[in-house]
């Protein structure tokens, strides 16, 4: 099957489907969902009947106060749980606590370095101690001044402290902006200052292929720029590097907790109060504050990490110890993200902690001290189910097999995929190499706007196809559209969902306008755009096909968002931080395929006439200062892998750029499709002659 429009090209021939295994077949106590009509049917109840299914899936769940109505929508505001009121901190501990498994593990942690005999650091928190731990904190950042409602920012390395201090801003009601450790100190001042924010939770340091990322001069950095709006910073003491330190704005975070009482209650918030923001790239040079709200991203990152992982809480007697010593029984689920990342946030913390199934976190990178390292720690810790990225799987391909074949995997339950289409030969690889050609992947297509999985497999009831992500989720009514908003079944098309589900966005934070225009307004169903409404169809800005069997195929973005690594950047973003580089007038950056990214990022520069290097060398230092440069504005994520200086960019007439045929000389690809609304053809013919 072969498609190509203006923006989506897919080449689609992979047959190959695999059988759900038995559950026997891969050590799972058994599947929660048994069968694919199982699925069907309560697929349909879902859909046909949302006030039923998702009314009896939050019980699940505890409320102060009990709901009065499921599902209000008038597009594009959702109110979900109406007058419900409830804390995700409570489902994700105290609960676990009030319902006598407060002894029960339900964090552990392990770190980067390792000591002299290779062993690393490993923590582990009951829930009576992460009840006690967020107490402590939410305690500590009251006695600050933080109420509910205001954002605190948290900008820290993958410690459990990271996931304590989410849990405690939800504990209050505060609303947490967690900026990746990985962005730069520039990353950080827009990011405080959209949200106005006036505390920073942070560490010292970071510890990433063993050096020390220095997470608190970046913060200092940032505050310099931000004119004293930052009135608080609580530090972590993790590395041990010398930091700054400006006496009545920060404290560490081990004076801050040190006289707090273990004990504070939780907030009864109101389902729809704000949960947190996160922020991700658009279209625009702007990032967005993605707002999620309490109810409806709990009960559905709840009843995603249940079904789509088949989460099974913890047997009543021990089974094993962890690699500290402690007892532990029943599964250990390890995601692979950042807490910085809307993965992070559903599926290592809130909807895995709300099952009661012990979650795992690790701090640093996968090749450290070896390219062994994380299937090192799926043994020790005998993780079940496993969750990770196309990127990293590529990149342990490369690595080799011997790797992962000199550890014991047979743990391993379930394997999940997430943050990009994963190509058909990494799925083969990550089936036989990791699963033991047994176990199943659930491709989980969602994102950061959808808060928690969309399109998805459940490994006891689906057939799984390498490269497709399966199927819409309970209460998920997915459907592909063209432009017009007119459903198509075959080829390709725009990816939408026709009605509301729980942990859907609530806005962009202090932009109402882009809210509506980013996402409602693309199909004008029943002619509600025309009419100046918005549409009642969310608009994912991906392209997606379906199958015969109704399994989607995700084609990539259909904005200028690329993605990177499974992580979004916008086009835009990386440009105006080209341009704020003295030596460029103008910028274009288009994605470009790469071998362990799958995507990567090629920029077309126009230099300002007196810094054009006079030679080769000139030239290569320049590329190397301006990528050096992009790392420094925004993140090492950004920098661009191919850097191309010229003249003059392709436009059309009306002056806009054609990054279409930037793609293909990028790729070294023959320029396709049309060019006749090109102004000025010579621009091309240069740059496929030049290779400056
Ligand atoms: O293009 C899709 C891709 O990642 C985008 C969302 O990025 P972000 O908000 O950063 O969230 C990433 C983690 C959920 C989507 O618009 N994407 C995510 N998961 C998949 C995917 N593309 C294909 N298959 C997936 N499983």
């Amino acid at each position: 099957m072969t498609t190509q429009t203006e923006t989506i090209d897919s080449v689609l021939t992979e047959s190959r489907v695999f059988d759900p295994p038995s559950p026997e077949a891969v050590g799972a106590p058994r599947w929660l969902i048994e069968d694919e009509a199982t699925y069907k049917r309560m697929h349909a109840e879902s859909i046909e009947n949302p006030e039923a299914f998702y009314g009896s899936a939050a019980k699940e769940l505890h409320w102060f106060r009990p709901f009065d109505k499921v599902v209000e929508f008038e597009s594009p505001d959702a109110v979900w749980f109406k007058g419900g009121t409830t804390n995700l901190c409570y489902n994700c501990v105290d609960r676990h606590v009030a319902e006598g498994r407060g002894n029960a593990i339900g964090l552990v942690w392990e770190g980067e370095p390792t000591d002299a005999d290779g062993a690393p650091e490993v923590v582990s928190y009951t829930y009576s101690e992460l009840q006690a731990a967020t107490s402590r904190f939410a305690n500590a950042l009251k006695a600050r001044g933080v109420k509910p409602g205001d954002v605190v920012t948290i900008y820290m390395g993958m410690v459990p402290e990271l996931a304590i201090a989410c849990l405690a801003c939800a504990r209050l009601g505060a609303v947490h902006s967690v900026i990746f450790g990985g962005f730069a100190s520039h990353s950080i001042v827009d990011r405080v200052k959209d949200a106005d924010s006036s505390i920073v939770v942070t560490c010292d340091g970071a510890w990433r292929r063993g050096k020390v990322v220095p997470l608190k001069a970046n913060v200092d950095e940032a505050c310099a720029a931000l004119d004293g709006a930052v009135k608080t910073i609580i530090c972590l003491k993790r590395c041990g590097n010398e930091v700054a330190w400006e006496d009545g704005r920060d404290v560490w975070w081990h004076d801050a907790v040190e006289n707090e009482p273990a004990s504070c209650a939780c907030a009864e918030l109101d389902s729809e109060s704000t949960a947190f923001i996160l922020y991700t790239s658009g279209s625009t040079g702007k990032p967005k504050g993605i707002k999620h709200t309490v109810g409806g991203y709990m009960v559905h990152t709840y009843l995603t990490s249940k079904y789509v992982f088949n989460l099974i809480p913890g047997l009543d007697e021990p089974t094993r110890q962890l690699p500290n010593g402690r007892p532990l029984s029943g599964q250990v689920y390890w995601c692979t993200a950042d807490v910085g990342w809307i993965t992070g946030h559903s599926y290592i913390v809130y909807g895995v902690m709300a099952n009661g199934v012990p979650t795992l976190m690790y701090e640093g990178a996968p090749d450290c001290p070896d390219c062994d390292r994380f299937w090192d720690i799926v043994e020790r810790h005998k993780v079940t189910q496993f969750y990770t990225a196309p990127t990293a799987i590529r990149a342990f391909m490369k690595w080799g097999r011997a790797h992962c074949e000199k550890h014991d995997l047979s743990s391993l339950q379930v394997l999940g995929s997430v943050g990009e289409p994963i190509n058909p030969e990494a799925w083969m690889w990550y089936r036989e190499v990791i699963g033991r050609g047994v176990c199943p992947i659930v491709d989980t297509w969602w994102q950061t706007e959808t808060g928690g999985h969309m399109l998805t497999t459940m490994p006891g009831a689906h057939k799984t196809k390498p490269g497709s992500c399966g199927v819409p989720f309970f209460g998920v009514d997915a459907a592909i559209c063209d432009e017009d908003g007119t459903e198509i079944e075959g080829g390709g098309g725009l990816l939408c969902v026709r009605r509301p589900w729980p942990s859907m966005l609530r806005g962009i934070w202090g932009d109402r306008d882009r809210f509506i225009e980013t996402y409602w307004q693309k199909f004008d169903v029943n002619g509600t755009v025309s009419a100046g409404k918005p549409s009642p169809y969310y608009f994912a800005g991906d392209g997606a096909q379906r199958d015969a069997d109704g399994y989607f195929w995700i084609m990539g973005r259909v904005d200028d968002v690329i993605n990177v690594s499974g992580h979004r950047m916008g086009t835009a973003e990386v440009e105006s931080s080209l341009v704020a580089h003295p030596a460029v007038v103008e910028a274009a950056v288009v994605g470009i395929p790469h071998e362990i990214k799958g995507t990567g990022i090629a920029a077309f520069c126009i230099l300002e006439p007196g810094s054009k290097p006079a030679d080769a060398e000139a030239a290569k230092a320049l590329k190397q200062a301006l990528r050096a440069h992009v790392g420094e504005q925004i993140g090492a994520i950004a920098k661009p892998d191919l850097l191309r200086f010229t003249d003059a960019l392709p436009k059309t007439r009306s002056g806009k750029i054609m990054r279409r045929l930037l793609r293909d000389i990028a790729a070294g690809n023959e320029i396709a499709g049309d060019t006749t609304t090109l102004e000025d053809r010579t621009v091309i013919d240069k740059l496929l002659a030049d290779e400056s």
